[in-house]
């Protein structure tokens, strides 16, 4: 990666690598905006953002991916708009950080990256770190203002109303665990998975074009089912506030589509704190039902999944040595993860590419999930990938 920088730019005296990794949810879809819980872990797909600086007042960025490159003048970063360009994750971030007291020095980058874009496994949060741990250069923030810092350029600027989900695990990834987010206390916990299961990302290779304008619906339905039930319930700040039994006296009043958005929801939340539970109690097959619960909630009542995902989720339940499959991140598209026996996998891989690619005539990526580490500057270059 160095000898592509100094190809690309001349010369890498001073160059730092940085590394921020996608994630896959586990379990706690949906529920972050909401207040809730999730349980994601960190992968070993990552972006990876070498940094040196420039000798002039630019801020440049190279994408080995697109084979795109951009340039600004540093002063110039405070007043830049949103073009609907890939660009806009570095401008945005590098304006948080102007705006947090943390001055962009000129600097050129290079942008190479494992997460594959557009498959629910978070490559925004990934560049969003990555970037921003490259403009830092090595000074020192808190790691909860590193998050909140890429989340507020991926909403102000970028324009997605996310959550914080995918931020948060970038920065704060265990390897060999889960990590239990509480999204409203900010705090979490680390969840050794048991021994003995896998589990495996399936792309189905397309992202809907609904994605977008589909997760702000979303969001505004369970803002408005949270203005109704504060009406007769006005402790509730957020869906997190509502108990399975509450909501199920609140069910008969709410709009019947409101109603549905925030029985996922809820029961969702509830199913992060049963799956932690299977967790630690080594219940593999509940932890399996709990998936499948999980995804027909997402499916049904959500309605975020799609043909696509209905489909491998269907078909990987029937095979051998899976015990649980869902959809996983924002929906309409991307993945679907699978929990299941090791001795499974080779047999399953097979499977289920056959199968997809005889209904959609596509060829479907498949992703072990290895826990890894969260968002750091990279020390061990042998670690860093191959160019694309
Ligand atoms: C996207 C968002 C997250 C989260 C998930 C759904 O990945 O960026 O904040 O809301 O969708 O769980």
């Amino acid at each position: 990666m160095i000898d592509a920088f100094r190809r690309l730019y001349g010369a890498a005296d001073g160059v730092r690598i940085f590394r921020a990794p996608g994630r896959v949810n586990l379990i706690g879809e949906h529920t972050d905006y909401n207040l809730g819980f999730v349980l994601p872990v960190a992968l070993d797909l990552a972006t990876f953002v070498a940094a040196a600086s420039s000798r002039d007042h630019c801020l440049r960025v190279y994408s080995e991916d697109r084979r795109e490159s951009a340039a600004w003048d540093v002063s110039g970063i405070p007043g830049l708009r949103p073009q609907r360009h890939w660009t806009d994750y570095p401008i945005g971030v590098a304006q948080e950080l102007v705006r947090a007291g943390f001055p962009i020095a000129p600097k050129n980058l290079l942008i190479r990256s494992t997460v594959p874009e557009g498959s629910g496994l978070s490559s925004s949060a990934a560049l969003e770190v990555s970037t921003a741990l490259a403009l830092l250069d090595g000074r020192a923030i808190d790691p909860l203002e590193l998050v909140r810092l890429c989340q507020r350029a991926e909403r102000g600027f970028v324009g997605m109303p996310c959550g914080i989900m995918d931020q948060y695990i970038s920065v704060f990834g265990q390897e060999h665990a889960a990590i239990c987010i509480d999204c409203r206390s900010l705090k979490n916990q680390a969840v050794r998975l048991p021994d003995g299961i896998a589990f495996i990302a399936v792309n189905t290779m397309v992202k809907h074009e609904l994605a977008g304008t589909a997760y702000k619906e979303r969001t505004e339905q369970c803002a408005a089912a949270v203005a109704i039930i504060r009406q007769r319930h006005p402790r509730v700040e957020s869906l997190r506030d509502l108990s399975p039994a509450m909501f199920e006296e609140a069910e008969a009043w709410l709009p019947p589509v409101i109603a549905r958005r925030a029985r996922h929801v809820v029961s969702e939340n509830a199913r992060v704190g049963q799956f932690v539970a299977a967790c630690r109690e080594g219940d593999v097959e509940r932890m399996g039902e709990l998936f499948e619960d999980s995804h027909r909630s997402l499916q049904h009542d959500y309605e975020v999944s799609c043909d696509e995902l209905d489909f491998l989720v269907d078909a990987a339940m029937s095979l051998r040595g899976v015990y649980g499959a869902r959809m996983t991140g924002g929906g309409f598209g991307g993945c679907m993860v699978t929990l299941m026996r090791p001795a499974a996998v080779a047999p399953f891989e097979g499977e289920i590419s056959r199968l997809y690619h005889e209904r959609f005539g596509l060829t479907p990526r498949i992703y072990p999930c290895r826990p890894s580490s969260g968002a750091a500057e990279v020390k061990n270059f042998e670690s860093i990938p191959a160019p694309p």
